[in-house]
């Protein structure tokens, strides 16, 4: 295996136009933090880098629709999100932004590098544009059907429902997102990356020297690969980003998946001045911990941009997690169904680690998952308080009542304690191969299992009963008992660090080196503080608060869909063809249900130059005693129709909501029958 002398762990940079949910934390930061801190903990040289993704459509879109600037979305979101990963335990060595100007420069610098070694190719072509707006329509500036699934609203850049990525040209009756006009195709010139000409080495790189890649990243690299890969633009035309760095490019910016990796060196280099040796010496190790939506621009694109580039490694592993579903629903931002985090530390203050061990317990490494609040309270009262807590508090309090807080001597070894001892090695060993192939979930496991080995233990050896007859036993199960105790507080660093650090302040261990985890971390006489609670039990009353609260959203969006679900306009006409509709007001005289048919309703309406039969299709609708004596609009001089035997003389018009009800249109006070709508 090869030896590294230092890593450089990323995170995907998250998109500053909203609040981080559980959906980031699960997928790309908590996996990051517990292969970093376990790093930390075996004295390794790591840096962690992450940052705001400050640019993109979704950013200006969101900034338009609040009349605020892209930078007002950004500063406002950037805060909240550097914040909620801190008060996580996410510890960045720092947290970036793309809109500063210190990545601007480290971007227009690369992109600068490349054009001038000749990497991309210079091309005009036809793109879709707003002349309302007057704007090229990138990405999510324009909507339409999607080519593989027929998803009506799928993006310029990407399909949401089959997650397919797409060009605007893709798109089936495509429209502006701006000014719901159909676009117009105009020509502008672009950048692009032919990476059909890295193709050789992509294959090579991937498919033969990164077999060990997780199967779903590598299998979507195989089948990016296979499938033939194209020129990718590195442009846009948009007016937030960063300006392509070449005369003759006034108006346009990077793409925003250009500048957004480059993130991570800009977060490095403000880290520290020796950043170069983290991104360009051989003996470095960088992985990124991304979303597997990400796995096409950190597998393929951006190792194609530092190849070309020519000065930096590449990276030695991407663990690229699926996605994490809400109560069985995808975690959306626009339709609110997830958990933030600012709102979870509210909700639960100082529980953290329960929210950090149930992501990662659950964690969607191999598939999508699906977060529970019933799970979530399951795994906290049963494993964190009955078991973890349990054992840690059981074993605290019967030291301070037999032996004053100190730690007892070891007498004879029993096999039952060498057991749990040697449980303490297996722990160690298990936990450290789960980290180190990225299997967070099973290296939980494995350190849990020490937790439960505790507990079995002290059922098994009842030192609370032998303290009547036999004290001298009871000191070396307890000082097995600390022992296991004092390594948990190690182990388990990497997955929850609050309650971690609050096990070695009691076990009074200062140093967190994976190294010291062994039987005989605790020497005897060593004092032992009090514990504070490790875990509080989650009471049903909060779970069904926050599921009150999912109701209410899903509640919400059912009427934002409904008064969301309009149908398009129809096709333009001249006024010549709205004069000829002869629309009055009228008054509904008599109204009864036409015999064996559910909807019609035979009318007699006054409408001012008569009174004449309507047949109406409200049936459903209203019940004959409460519209007589309503004012309505009547289309008087459509061709009288015979329906059911009867012939109607004229239309009501009626609204037809969203939701499919019908409902009567008429003055906003009683007129005189006959009146003209015009
Ligand atoms: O998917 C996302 O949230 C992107 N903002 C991730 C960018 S990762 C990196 F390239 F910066
Ligand atoms: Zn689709």
């Amino acid at each position: 295996m090869k030896k590294y002398n230092r890593h450089l762990v990323t995170a995907a940079l998250p998109y500053a136009n909203g609040p981080v949910h559980i959906g980031h934390l699960a997928g790309v930061y908590i996996p990051a933090d517990i292969y970093v801190r376990y790093l930390k903990m075996k004295q390794e040289d790591v840096l962690f880098v992450c940052g705001s993704d400050e640019h993109g459509v979704p950013i200006t879109i969101k900034a338009k629709n609040e009349g605020v600037s892209p930078q007002a979305i950004v500063d406002r979101y950037h805060n909240l999100i550097r914040d909620s990963f801190k008060e996580f335990g996410i510890e960045f060595s720092n947290y970036s932004r793309t809109s500063g100007a210190a990545h601007h420069k480290v971007s227009s610098d690369f992109f600068k590098t490349l054009y001038d070694k000749g990497q991309f190719i210079e091309e005009e072509s036809e793109q879709y544009y707003d002349t309302q707006a007057q704007q090229f329509l990138a990405d999510r500036y324009i909507l339409g059907t999607c080519p593989k699934c027929g998803n009506k609203r799928a993006y310029g850049d990407q399909c949401e429902d089959c997650g397919t990525s797409l060009s605007p040209l893709e798109l089936i009756n495509p429209v502006s997102t701006l000014s719901g006009d159909k676009p117009v195709l105009k020509k502008t010139t672009h950048w692009y990356l032919p990476l059909q000409k890295h193709e050789p080495f992509l294959k090579k790189w991937i498919l033969e020297e990164h077999t060990e890649w997780k199967p779903n990243v590598y299998g979507q690299c195989k089948s990016w690969i296979d499938g033939g890969l194209h020129s990718r633009a590195v442009s846009r035309d948009l007016n937030w980003g960063v300006p392509v760095p070449l005369e003759h490019a006034a108006g346009k910016v990077l793409y925003v998946w250009f500048d957004a990796p480059i993130g991570y060196i800009t977060s490095t280099q403000e880290c520290t001045p020796d950043w170069e040796k983290y991104w360009k010496a051989e003996d470095s190790k960088l992985v990124h911990f991304i979303g597997k939506d990400n796995i096409v621009f950190h597998c393929i694109v951006f190792p194609t941009m530092l190849k070309a580039h020519g000065e930096y490694i590449l990276p030695e592993n991407v663990p690229a997690n699926e996605f994490l579903n809400l109560e069985g629903g995808k975690i959306s931002t626009s339709r609110n169904w997830a958990v933030w985090l600012h709102e979870y530390l509210q909700d639960f203050k100082d529980q953290q680690d329960t929210l950090r061990y149930v992501l990662t317990a659950n964690a969607p490494e191999t598939k999508d998952n699906d977060f529970t609040w019933a799970d979530f309270q399951a795994r906290n009262n049963n494993e964190l308080v009955a078991i973890l807590g349990n054992f840690v508090n059981r074993v605290v309090v019967l030291t301070h009542k037999y032996f004053d807080g100190k730690v007892p001597a070891c007498n004879t070894l029993e096999k039952i304690d060498t057991q749990a001892l040697e449980s303490i090695h297996i722990a160690k060993k298990s936990v450290a191969e789960h980290i180190e192939t990225y299997k967070f979930r099973e290296a939980l496991k494995e350190a849990m299992q020490l937790a439960r080995t505790g507990n079995k233990y002290l059922a098994e050896t009842e030192p609370w009963k032998l303290a009547k007859t036999d004290m001298e036993r009871v000191k070396t199960i307890l000082h097995v008992s600390l022992q296991i105790t004092a390594n948990l507080g190690l182990l388990l660093e990497p997955f929850i660090p609050f309650a971690a650090q609050k096990i070695r302040n009691c076990v009074q261990l200062t140093k967190v080196s994976w190294e010291e985890i062994n039987t005989a971390i605790l020497s005897e006489n060593q004092e032992i503080s009090n514990i504070a609670l490790l875990f509080k039990k989650i009471e049903d009353e909060e779970i069904a608060y926050q599921n009150k609260k999912l109701r209410d959203t899903l509640k919400e969006n059912e009427t934002e869909d409904a008064n969301t679900n309009i149908k398009p306009q129809k096709d333009t006409i001249e006024y010549p063809d709205f004069e000829k509709m002869d629309i009055r007001v009228g008054t509904i005289l008599e109204a009864e249900k036409v015999p064996k048919t559910d909807k019609l309703m035979k009318l007699r309406v006054d409408v001012g130059t008569d009174t004449r039969t309507i047949v109406s299709g409200i049936a459903q609708y209203f019940k004959p005693e409460e519209i007589i004596g309503k004012q309505v609009s009547v289309l008087i001089n459509l061709q009288a129709r015979k329906l059911r035997g009867i012939e109607s003389q004229g239309m009501v018009l009626m609204a037809e909501n969203a939701d499919g009800t019908l409902h009567f249109i008429n003055p906003e006070k009683n007129i005189e029958n006959g009146s003209a709508i015009c």
